[in-house]
């Protein structure tokens, strides 16, 4: 009688404790209990939102959340959504606050960081700084060897294919064409031309290569929210990733690897071998062989030849992704709306020399790519599709730091919560782009010099602050 008695109290002590430390502070005495629920469950418990992710829901729940209740919401116990300019991705990405781990956890290559995955901000700003230049505008429009690419990618591939599929009225796979032209262009800008990919015009290459790079996505939730998981599951002998994931994982190392083993034996031999073939130096892979060096921040991260090659990867994922999907909707926007095109057209053919596919195939020519830059219609077409497009439209999460930071009107967030913006939210604000989920690029052509820099302000498809998308330059060149 007396035991019993005495479980009864302990198992209510440990209820109580359990409800006052998991269910009471978080949602009456935690400064996140000011901030409004995104659902009734998000104040104590993180159940709620994986199962909003799991299901692929994440941008547009989030951005439901945002329009009930504000520009904060809270979406789990230690998770937060923020909305705004000022107040809110000022704060968060111009304050540095550093990345949460679901990077490292999802886009590390070879076991090892690359600058996108890298959470600390130290070694982060280290590699920025290594590379900037080279993916800076005035270089990348000033660069012979970029203009050797483009020439290469576009007048012999690309609008060759075009041309021979549209005499065949032969139909397309238009994201598949897109990415083996991204790819193309950005593994010859890594590797140079000839060490890179030629997906255009070997399809069965590019087609195998894309189906295992993206059989691994269904799986990345596992990798991202819950790894530990993961490695239960893996232990116990269930496995909640398949072997073909890893399989996948490795098949693209040693893709890579071969790609940076080809670079660099070229590159030393490139001055001996002279070849008829238009080739490149390797731009990105030379300059981190040459900046990479063994300092003991470098060490810390792993091998050099490793930090190299995990860093060329990312580069060729983020690259050849994002730029794929935007062309994509780019090319979609304007199949419904024929007499843009037909503008679009007129605009481009106002160039010299013409875009188009050259009679003189010995020296086609190029256009500048600062001609490119100052045509208004293609501008505003471009900053449309990417405004209700944006290749990330999602989270992109990071951790308040300490001392307490107030974001968005909240009282001062205790370090350690998971903090994001998505640019899906803010490209829908209806005061700023009326009409929000319409594609209109005339809203660009906007002559109120006031509108469109509160436009500008909240365009944010590439990030900002010291994260910010290092290829914004690369991309807008190739789009
Ligand atoms: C339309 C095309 C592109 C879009 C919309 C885009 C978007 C973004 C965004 C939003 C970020 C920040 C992500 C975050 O902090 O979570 C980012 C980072 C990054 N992007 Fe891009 N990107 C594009 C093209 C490219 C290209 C062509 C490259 C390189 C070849 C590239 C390389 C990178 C890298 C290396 C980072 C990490 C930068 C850092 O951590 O400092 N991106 N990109």
């Amino acid at each position: 009688m007396f035991s019993s008695t005495l479980l009864l109290i302990v198992i209510s002590y440990v209820l109580l404790y359990v409800s006052w430390v998991h269910v009471i502070i978080p949602t009456f005495l935690s400064p996140l209990s000011k901030i409004p629920n995104a659902h009734w469950s998000a104040s104590f418990n993180p159940f709620w939102m994986l199962w909003v992710r799991w299901r692929e829901r994440e941008n547009r729940t989030i951005h439901a959340a945002h329009v009930k209740h504000g520009n904060i919401v809270r979406l789990g116990p230690k998770e937060v959504s923020v909305s705004s300019v000022d107040d809110g991705i000022r704060v968060i990405y111009g304050g540095g606050f550093e990345k949460w781990p679901w990077y490292e956890n999802q886009f590390n290559n070879f076991g090892v960081p690359c600058m996108f995955s890298m959470s600390r901000s130290k070694p982060h700003s280290a590699r920025k700084r290594m590379i900037s230049n080279i993916y800076s505008k005035s270089y990348l429009q000033s660069s012979p060897e970029v203009h050797t690419i483009a020439k290469v990618v576009i007048f012999d591939r690309l609008l060759p294919r075009l041309a021979s599929l549209s005499s065949k009225q032969e139909a397309v796979d238009v994201l598949h064409m897109h990415m083996s032209s991204t790819m193309d262009m950005v593994t010859a800008f890594l590797f140079g031309l000839g060490n890179g990919s030629n997906f255009i015009q070997d399809l069965k290459a590019g087609q195998e290569w894309f189906t295992i790079y993206q059989s691994r996505r269904p799986f990345r939730f596992w990798d991202g929210e819950l790894p530990w998981m993961k490695t239960l599951s893996k232990k116990l002998g269930f496995p909640l990733s398949p072997p073909f994931v890893a399989e996948a994982t490795n098949w693209i190392e040693t893709w890579v690897t071969e790609r940076c083993q080809a670079a660099q034996t070229w590159t030393r031999s490139v001055k001996e071998q002279p070849t008829d073939e238009p080739r490149t130096p390797a731009i990105v892979f030379d300059h981190l062989t040459n900046t990479v060096s063994g300092t003991a921040e470098d060490k810390s991260l792993g091998p050099p030849n490793l930090q190299i090659a995990s860093e060329v990867q990312d580069h060729l994922a983020a690259g050849h992704e994002t730029s794929g999907i935007a062309l994509t909707y780019l090319y979609w926007e304007l199949s419904r709306h024929p007499a843009l095109q037909a503008s679009l057209r007129e605009e481009l053919l106002t160039l010299s020399p013409p875009l188009k596919l050259p009679a003189n195939k010995a020296d086609p020519g190029l256009l500048s790519p600062r001609a490119v830059d100052s045509l208004p219609l293609l501008h505003a077409i471009l900053m449309e599709t990417l405004r209700i497009h944006a290749s990330i439209p999602g989270p992109q999460p990071r951790l308040t730091p300490y001392p307490p930071v107030s974001v968005a009107g909240s009282p001062p967030l205790d370090p350690g919560i998971r903090i994001s913006t998505q640019p899906y939210s803010l490209h829908r604000n209806a005061d700023v782009f009326p009409d929000p989920e319409v594609w209109k690029p005339a809203r660009w052509l906007e002559p109120n010099e006031k509108k469109k820099a509160e436009m500008m302000k909240w365009f944010w498809a590439f990030g900002s602050g010291g994260r910010m998308c290092i290829g914004s330059h690369l991309a807008m060149q190739g789009l």
